[in-house]
């Protein structure tokens, strides 16, 4: 029983960030969070899909009144086109104006995502807006974005688990998988 057996899949090729290492990360940011929002009006806003399970566990780790809100992207980025082109499939539920706002995100790769993001909340007059996602792979970027809060670093491979998918699966993994790294 348990989760194990899903490492033998085909596709997964080995474990890259194991699960107690991922919470006590998480627990880390939390505890980060917690201190430089007192006292302040503080929302969250994930990023689905796959962020719902690193937000789930962050926000437990966050001892501050805050709300969650939610946006769901569709972006044609490096993967199809060149042209980047990023939109909304799910608009915020509140407004944001006058509030601080953090961007909880699973993974930044070109930085399109979360760039296409910010400039939309900006527009909307927060009193703040930083980002926090669980994993960065900084040698994909495009685009420059500023993070604030960081869980890891990792080469450039393609994982999953965690809330990460590949074509919907593996999201229920509770560690973070390798299914292919670049052969640079
Ligand atoms: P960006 O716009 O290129 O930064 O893309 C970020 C999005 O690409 C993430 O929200 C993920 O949905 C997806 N993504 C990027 N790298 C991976 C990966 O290694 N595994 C699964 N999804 C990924
Ligand atoms: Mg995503």
């Amino acid at each position: 029983m348990g989760i194990a057996p899903l490492i033998s899949d085909y596709a997964v090729d080995g474990i890259l960030i194991a699960e107690p290492d991922i919470h006590s990360r998480v627990k880390e940011i939390g505890n980060q969070i917690t201190q430089d929002y007192q006292g302040k009006e503080l929302v969250i806003i994930g990023v689905l899909t796959g962020a719902v399970t690193f937000l789930a566990d962050l926000i437990r780790n966050i001892d501050l009144p805050l709300e969650l809100d939610f946006v769901a992207i569709s972006s044609y980025g490096a993967a199809t086109s060149t042209s980047g082109e990023v939109r909304f499939l799910k608009d915020l539920n509140h407004p944001v104006e006058g509030k601080h706002v953090l961007v909880a995100e699973d993974i930044i790769d070109t930085g399109l995502t979360l760039r296409f993001l910010l400039e939309t909340i900006h527009a909307r007059q927060p009193a703040s807006v930083e980002c926090c996602v669980l994993l960065d792979k900084p040698t994909r970027r495009i685009i420059e974005v500023p993070v604030k809060y960081k869980g890891f670093e990792i080469e450039d491979c393609f994982v999953v688990g965690y809330g990460l998918d590949m074509a919907g699966r593996y999201r229920n993994l509770p560690y973070i998988g390798i299914v292919e790294c670049s052969q640079e």
